[in-house]
């Protein structure tokens, strides 16, 4: 989806078309709810979208249908993925163990099947989200409130509490993966290290902390909100490589 973000439309030529994202802070990542704005679907005869998640509520299917509503469409169906975390910013984070991933990939493959032919069948299936394993307690201010803490976190390091939402530790051995996974352009090497550009944007999707071999990139403490990347793990999705992430930037 980023890739296509430089479009002013985006134009797409089937009949079923689906959106398949993570959730982020609860709701649609940034870079879900641009591409769909800009995203032409005259052509489409059913829309589904799968969301993945840790497992916290997730309301965005809601955000999803306000967005295609001014585009005289609506999301047929809708489905939610429990995997593995990759937000290690968390005091109690824990990196799945191989067992984790196992046993999630079961459930998700069989899940996936059903899905699968869901949407062959062109069926609709709106999946009430009642599998969450922790939820907050949903009141329309609060989650709106918590939804713009992340996505304003880099922003509010920058602009409030004057350091960079991410940094590079001393472990780091100017390798550049961070920059070939940032999905837009804010990390330039400067003198071989890493620099987080002000005023560029950034996707929030993590990959930079994530990929990084050294586990070298940590989230600095902004205004109330202490990070614990310096003492935690990292995870990212056994499938998905470098090259993979590094082919979907922003061009
Ligand atoms: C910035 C950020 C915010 C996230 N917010 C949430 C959240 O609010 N709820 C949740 O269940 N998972 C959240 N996650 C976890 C991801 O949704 C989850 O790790 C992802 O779906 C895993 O997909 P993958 O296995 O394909 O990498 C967040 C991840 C990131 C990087
Ligand atoms: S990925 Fe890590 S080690 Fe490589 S340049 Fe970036 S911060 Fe340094």
């Amino acid at each position: 989806m980023v890739s296509l973000l430089n479009k002013k439309v985006i134009p797409t030529q089937g009949k079923a078309i689906g959106f398949v994202f993570p959730v982020h802070a609860l709701t649609i990542p940034i870079a879900v709810k641009k591409f769909i704005k800009k995203t032409n679907l005259n052509s489409s005869e059913y829309l589904f979208a799968i969301a993945t998640r840790d497992g916290s509520i997730f309301r965005g299917f809601k955000k999803i249908d306000q967005l295609l509503k001014k585009k005289n469409k609506h999301l047929n169906s809708h489905f939610i993925l429990n995997m593995c975390n990759n937000e290690s910013r968390h005091k109690d984070y824990k990196i799945p163990t191989e067992s984790d991933i196992l046993s999630l990939g079961k459930v998700v493959k069989e899940k996936l099947d059903s899905i699968q032919n869901i949407i062959i069948n062109k069926i609709t299936s709106r999946e009430i989200d009642s599998n969450y394993s922790y939820g907050f307690p949903y009141h329309p201010i609060l989650n709106y409130l918590l939804e713009k803490l992340v996505l304003w976190g880099m922003t509010v390091a920058e602009y409030i509490g004057g350091v960079n939402y991410f940094y590079a530790d001393t472990k780091c051995n100017s390798c550049g993966i961070c920059e070939r996974v940032y999905l837009s352009k804010k990390i330039k090497m400067t003198d071989n290290k890493p620099i987080w550009q002000k005023n560029v944007l950034c996707y929030m999707c993590f990959a930079c902390l994530n990929y990084c071999p050294e586990k070298s990139v940590q989230i600095n403490d902004i205004p109330g909100v202490k990070s614990y990347t310096k003492e935690n793990g990292r995870y990212s999705h056994p499938y998905a490589t470098v090259k993979d992430i590094s082919m979907q930037k922003e061009i």
